[in-house]
């Protein structure tokens, strides 16, 4: 199966400013892929570029199987995107706008009006429907932006930011959102500086710093590769603590304790060879536990700077 999203080697700068160096992504239909990065990193020049507003320098795109560059109106026509601003027309209430995007798409009146009164129940805009967004609040904008998007029942969504400045309840509604359009067969990419977004929506995870991609892999591998993986075993009393000790060849956490931190990368094979060890030497384990780091080690490890939330915090 084609992926839904293939870029290889693309490139930007604007003047002498190189933003996109030589980047390389792979996102497979139905899932969902987050680039993370932080300001500046060429997040929102990605998704412009792959959305067709901005001209890249070199590379080559290819999205739900057309040419960005040979076909960028068959690929406009199947993807839909929401900006890190809004696209909301502020004089047009919620479903005028809804109406706009229908009429843009062409849908024809009674299609349109389905879908639109479709959208507004799933995204809770019923009540607002008819207010102009100067009466919502920034998460029932966000929404409506992105509502406005999925009129055209678009394949491949792009979401730069989506939940930047959104209270917990509306970054979860928006979550909730993405889950459900990956649900129906849509593939997304999006943007995030909130690790955690990633962490609980993306298939995939890119992690890109000065317009290159330093990481790539799901949040469990990417979590594997900082130091600090740690396996850490339990045992009933001294004696099997001591065999264990001596079978691994290290010495326990903390005096007093009943534990040993081995380090590793906590992956199955490792798990194994571990307990094989320790069955070898006799030793009963009483519990174990795999420590990962969390994503923000992993960023602060791979751009060595701490993550934009902590700086801003
Ligand atoms: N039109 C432009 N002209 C000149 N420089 C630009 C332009 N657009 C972006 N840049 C520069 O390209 C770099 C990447 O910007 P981009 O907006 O892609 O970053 P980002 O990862 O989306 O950051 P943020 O987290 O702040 O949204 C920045 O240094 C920015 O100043
Ligand atoms: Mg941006």
């Amino acid at each position: 199966m084609n992926p839904a999203i293939a870029v290889t080697g693309l490139r930007k700068s604007f003047g002498p400013k190189v933003v996109l160096d030589a980047l390389d992504l792979t996102v497979p239909e139905g899932t969902v892929f987050a680039l993370l990065g932080p300001n500046g990193a060429g997040k929102t020049t990605t998704v412009d570029i792959l959305s067709t507003l901005t001209p890249a320098d070199g590379g080559e795109v290819r999205i739900a199987g057309h040419d960005l560059h040979r076909d960028p109106a068959a690929v406009r026509s199947a993807i839909a995107l929401t900006g890190q601003f809004s696209a909301v027309d502020t004089l047009l209430t919620g479903r005028e706008n809804l109406r706009l995007m229908s009429d843009l798409n062409h849908l024809g009146r009674k299609e349109g009006q389905r879908r639109a009164d479709d959208l507004l129940e799933r995204f809770d805009l019923v009540e607002a429907a008819d207010k102009v967004p100067a009466m919502y609040s920034g998460g029932m904008r966000r929404r409506l932006d992105l509502a406005m998007g999925l009129m055209a029942d678009p394949r491949v969504v792009f979401l730069d930011e989506p939940t930047t400045g959104l209270d917990p309840r509306s970054r979860r509604a928006m979550w909730d959102i993405v889950r459900g359009l990956v649900a129906d067969g849509g593939t997304i990419l999006l943007t995030t500086q909130y690790l955690e977004e990633a962490d609980q929506l993306a298939d995939r995870i890119g992690v890109l710093d000065a317009g290159r991609l330093v990481a790539e892999g799901t949040a469990d591998e990417l979590k594997r590769m900082v130091p600090g993986s740690h396996v850490r075993l339990e045992f009933a009393g001294p004696e099997p603590l001591r065999r264990a000790a001596h079978a691994l060849g290290i010495a326990p956490a903390d005096e007093g304790s009943l534990a040993l931190e081995v380090p590793g990368d906590g992956s199955v094979a490792a798990l194994k060879s571990l307990l094989a060890r320790l069955d070898d030497a006799g030793v009963d384990v009483a519990g174990l536990t795999v420590h990962t780091p969390d994503l923000d080690d992993v960023f602060l490890a791979l751009t060595g700077r701490p993550t934009p939330a902590e700086v801003t915090a």
